[in-house]
């Protein structure tokens, strides 16, 4: 598990170079409970030894054995959503953002693919930008765009114009998360927070785009203004998560989905502190089960085209490295070391390919994550929403066969 000691990560890691730690201080909220509550479904025991979390703790049950969890488990990115005729038909005539903050519609949607698929987890129903639209902020998902903001935030200004987040506002996704635990049983619920710089990123720009100039530009040419900003997005996506987790989330993904536009020694010097002081929020989270042993939520983070900074993501506080369909299995174990449990790496482009195709494909992201402590199945990115639901239901039930024949 993760020590908590970011700002003496922040220091001494070789590679950050000359990164301003930020300050421990401003990354501290909701009082100061560390503790899970006790009928959280980590520390009633439920979902403790679930095969997901098996994995995501490197093959360890929670008494630290290594053990061998009774099927291989797999969830997916974006499994609620429009690949399924029922969450196309739920959502209708209510717009993205007010289905997140709809207790009773973002709970159901949440369940759909856990009962369609049989997946080893639920993904919160919810967005990255859900915590700005809870602040105050104009924000929207324009459908097939993205987040579109009424106003970017570009100056030292807007920065400090920017709204504080009141803990009280998150009482929806306290209410929805409460619903869904209560439905799952022994299934963990992932909550999930997007990273500061891809947060930032669409509060600069204001909307989706490709190379991320507006935030790129920022480090460099108004670092104190960066600073500002990704730390304002670090303290409300760090408060996501653990609002997520003190309601019943069993673990909690970090999305840094476009630091794969950053380089190196960008995401080292501007970035990685700002996810740290993200994940700060989260860690030391635990409690005791009934059988005495001490539980935390496992941290997963997770980007795209990101395999030049998988080592400096897992140092950012991650217990799980997520891995994008563009990298072996194998060489990201090299690159992070087999002691780091891995998730991924399914490429979401041969979910339309032959079943034979797709078939061998699984068995050997299979195979080159075995070098791994602990392996969770999932795709490289997001489910297409042209998908056919049938193939990921397919593709569940060839991963739990190949977990049970060898
Ligand atoms: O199953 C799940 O994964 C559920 C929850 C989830 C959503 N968004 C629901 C959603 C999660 C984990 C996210 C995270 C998210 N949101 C990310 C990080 C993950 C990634 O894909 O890299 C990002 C970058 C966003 C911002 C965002 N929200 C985008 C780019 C879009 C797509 C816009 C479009 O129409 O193509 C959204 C909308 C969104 N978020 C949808 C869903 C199910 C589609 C909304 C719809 O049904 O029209």
């Amino acid at each position: 598990m993760t020590s908590g000691s970011f700002a003496g990560m922040a220091a001494s890691s070789p590679a950050t170079g000359s990164v301003t730690a930020v300050p421990r201080a401003a990354a501290r909220s909701q009082g100061s409970a560390t503790q899970l509550p006790a009928e959280h479904p980590l520390v009633s025991g439920l979902t403790a030894d679930s095969p997901l979390l098996t994995q995501y703790r490197g093959g360890r049950n929670t008494a630290g054995e290594i053990t061998r969890p009774h099927r291989r488990p797999v969830w997916f990115m974006r499994q609620a959503g429009r690949s399924l005729p029922e969450y196309r038909a739920l959502r209708e005539g209510t717009t993205m953002l007010d289905s997140c903050l709809d207790p009773k519609l973002a709970s159901e949607i949440t369940l759909q693919p856990v009962r369609r698929h049989d997946v080893d987890a639920a993904i919160f129903f919810s967005d990255i930008v859900i915590p700005l639209r809870l602040a105050g902020i104009d924000v929207e998902i324009q459908p097939g765009v993205g987040p579109v903001l009424g106003t970017p935030v570009r100056t030292r200004a807007d920065v400090e114009a920017l709204p504080t987040l009141d803990d009280a506002a998150f009482a929806p996704i306290t209410e929805a998360i409460g619903r869904i635990v209560a439905e799952l049983g022994s299934t963990p619920l992932i909550g999930f927070a997007g990273a500061p710089f891809t947060l930032a990123a669409y509060m600069v720009e204001g909307r989706p785009s490709r190379d991320h100039l507006g935030p790129r530009t920022m480090m460099h040419a108004d670092p104190e203004t960066w600073k500002a900003l990704a730390s304002w997005a670090a303290e409300v996506s760090g408060r996501f998560m653990r609002a997520q987790l003190m309601a019943g989330a069993s673990a909690a993904q970090l999305f840094d989905s476009w630091a794969g536009s950053l380089g190196r020694e960008d995401y080292a010097r501007h970035v990685q502190a700002h996810s740290a002081a993200a994940f700060s929020h989260v860690t030391g989270l635990d409690g005791t089960t009934p059988e005495g042993h001490r539980v935390t939520a496992p941290l997963i983070h997770f980007g795209t085209g990101t395999g030049e900074i998988l080592d400096l993501m897992k140092e950012a506080g991650a217990d799980v490295v997520g891995v994008d369909y563009r990298l072996n299995l194998a060489e990201a174990t090299r690159r992070v070391g087999p002691e780091t449990p891995l998730q991924g790496n399914i490429d979401p482009a041969l979910l339309r390919a032959d079943w034979p195709v797709l078939e061998a494909h699984v068995r050997e992201v299979i195979a080159a994550g075995s070098g791994a402590a602990g392996h969770v199945l999932n795709l490289g990115h997001g489910v297409p929403p042209e998908t056919d639901p049938e193939v990921l239901t397919r593709v569940v039930s060839l991963i739990h066969e190949i977990g049970n024949e060898d």
